[in-house]
């Protein structure tokens, strides 16, 4: 990948961060589960400081990062209202497909960037930092699988 193509993926993470920003804070608003809302909340943020770091790693490499209000959050927007008619367990499946994408995405970048660093040990953390989200939510959907719907 060269330095063109590491912008471009960049971007690419940018975008869906952007998107799964709008969504848990859509999600967040109207979970009727306290423990959960908030932990959704707490990925949410973690979400934030992803899209920051790719901005600014975008920056460093003299690219433009998307910025918010493209088309990606407006798409992620749109998911998100539309979404919230569903039950906690569909909400948290649904945040769950853009995690496993966020993480496949990651790996895909990392084993195809050659030699930049910087951008490797960011994206690396950013993998992590999915995996133990994708791991909560499994947990959290297995629970909200569990519980009686309300109503
Ligand atoms: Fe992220
Ligand atoms: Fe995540």
């Amino acid at each position: 990948m060269n330095a063109e193509d590491i912008i471009e993926a960049l971007n690419r993470a940018l975008a869906a961060e952007l998107s799964a920003i709008e969504i848990y804070t859509a999600h967040a608003r109207v979970i009727r589960e306290p423990g959960v809302a908030q932990g959704v909340l707490a990925i949410r943020d973690v979400e934030q400081e992803h899209a920051r770091a790719l901005a600014g790693r975008v920056r460093s490499l003299g690219g433009v990062p998307v910025p918010p209000g493209a088309p990606a959050t407006v798409v992620g927007r749109a998911a998100g209202a539309v979404t919230t008619q569903l039950s906690t367990a569909d909400m948290l499946l649904l945040e769950l497909s853009e995690e496993q994408q966020a993480m496949i995405d990651y790996v895909a970048s990392i084993a195809q960037i050659m030699d930049d660093y910087d951008t490797l040990d960011l994206l690396e953390e950013h993998l992590v930092d999915e995996m133990r989200h994708a791991r909560w939510l499994k947990s959290q959907i297995r629970a909200a699988q569990a519980r009686p719907v309300a109503t």
